[in-house]
């Protein structure tokens, strides 16, 4: 098992990564100091997966743990949803020293860590991520909320979990394209952060493609290790936190436009990082072969690396990227890399630049 520390002071917490942790949920919880009750939130399909286990762990250790099983998918990450779970913890009387368990992917994690940042005004709450994507990003940095018909997160929250749980058996039932979409955020770490890592992840891929259990181990383990590092430094995204936006100016605006659903968020973001790797070219000088690299690297992750737009979807695309909650000032911005593990937040681009790199 391996352990990466978030360092937040108080809020500080451990990120454990390994195989068969699920089983070990209700040992690792006691070491918490939390209350007896707790909610394990869940969806339909990681339900009947994960939850015996973890409910049995749980309990094994004195906790009294109620299920809560939420439908699949980014529409249950809803104000509906929320209430549904509040009526679900007032039933079950859970109190203030309760704590809640977000068992799944990321709309779980969301979702549950929402509903744990403002019930009662807060109770704890643990992640267990059970997609890449997840374990890698989502479960990791405190950011929890729900969609509004508006946008996606435009309500919610900083509260950090007090532990997070990734344990690598669980991805082996992940349906092939949540995998690869998951590799979109890897990736994103070694050209922000890690050279190295970026290197290594050329030579490793295929071993990630075929769920290899040390890939994945050390893969989890070094985006987790960044991305503790980046929140730790700016856990409200005041700067530096920014950087994790890398390819997502774009690929948020692909994904409002083209109807949530159609293109996976791993997806939208590798044709938005290979966007933002050329524009990183154009405007910084990035070497061409690093731009080249980052492409060849998505594509052969299996990942979407460009978009076909007629003149009226061009269209909607800047309305949606002008949308975006990241845009201050009314102008677009982007984080560009300088060199392979190395980028700048808040650079400005010209309309034309950004037309030019998505129609090449
Ligand atoms: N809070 C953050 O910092 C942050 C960062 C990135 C993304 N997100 C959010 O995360 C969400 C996407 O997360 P996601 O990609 O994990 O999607 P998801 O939670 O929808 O999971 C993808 C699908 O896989 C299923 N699933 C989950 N684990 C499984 C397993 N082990 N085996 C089989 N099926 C499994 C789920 O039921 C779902 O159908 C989005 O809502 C996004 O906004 C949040
Ligand atoms: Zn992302």
């Amino acid at each position: 098992m391996r352990t990466v520390q978030v360092p937040l002071g108080k809020r500080s917490y451990r990120i454990l990564i390994g195989g068969g942790l699920l089983a070990r949920l209700g040992t690792e919880c006691k070491k918490l100091s939390l209350g007896a009750g707790c909610a394990v939130i869940t969806d339909r399909n990681v339900g009947p997966r994960f939850a015996k286990v973890a409910l049995a762990s749980l309990k094994a250790a004195g906790f009294d743990p109620v299920l809560i099983t939420v439908p699949a998918g980014e529409t249950a990450k809803s104000l509906k949803t929320v209430q549904s779970c509040y009526d679900q913890l007032a039933t079950h009387r859970l109190e203030r020293k309760s704590f809640i368990v977000a068992l799944g992917g990321g709309v779980v994690g969301d979702l549950a860590g929402f509903v744990a940042a403002t019930y009662l005004r807060g109770v704890a709450f643990v992640q267990v991520p059970t997609t890449l994507l997840s374990q890698v990003d989502s479960s990791v940095g405190g950011k929890v909320g729900v969609n509004l018909k508006a946008g996606k997160n435009l309500v919610g929250a900083f509260h950090q979990p007090r532990l997070v749980l990734c344990d690598l058996d669980t991805l082996r039932s992940l349906p092939e394209r949540e995998l690869r979409a998951g590799l979109a955020e890897v990736i994103k770490y070694g050209i922000i952060y890690d050279a190295r890592m970026f290197a290594w992840l050329e030579k490793q891929l295929p071993a990630l493609l075929a769920r290899d259990a040390k890939a994945l181990a050390a893969a989890v383990a070094r985006s987790c290790e960044i991305k503790a590092d980046v929140v730790g430094q700016d856990e409200t995204e005041t700067g530096l936190r920014a950087i994790l936006n890398f390819g997502h100016t774009i690929g948020h605006a692909i994904e409002a436009i083209s109807g949530y659903g159609e293109y996976l968020h791993g997806e939208a973001i590798s044709i938005g990082q290979i966007a933002a790797a050329k524009l990183s070219t154009a405007q910084l000088g990035l070497p061409e072969r690093d731009s080249a690299g980052i492409a060849a690297l998505f594509t052969a992750a299996g990942l979407p690396t460009r978009i076909k737009l007629s003149p009226v979807q061009r269209k909607k695309l800047f309305a949606a990227m002008q949308l975006d909650k990241k845009v201050s000032g009314g102008e677009i911005t982007f984080v560009l890399a300088k060199k392979l593990g190395e980028v700048i937040w808040n650079q400005k681009v010209p309309q034309t630049e950004i037309e030019r790199v998505l129609i090449d």
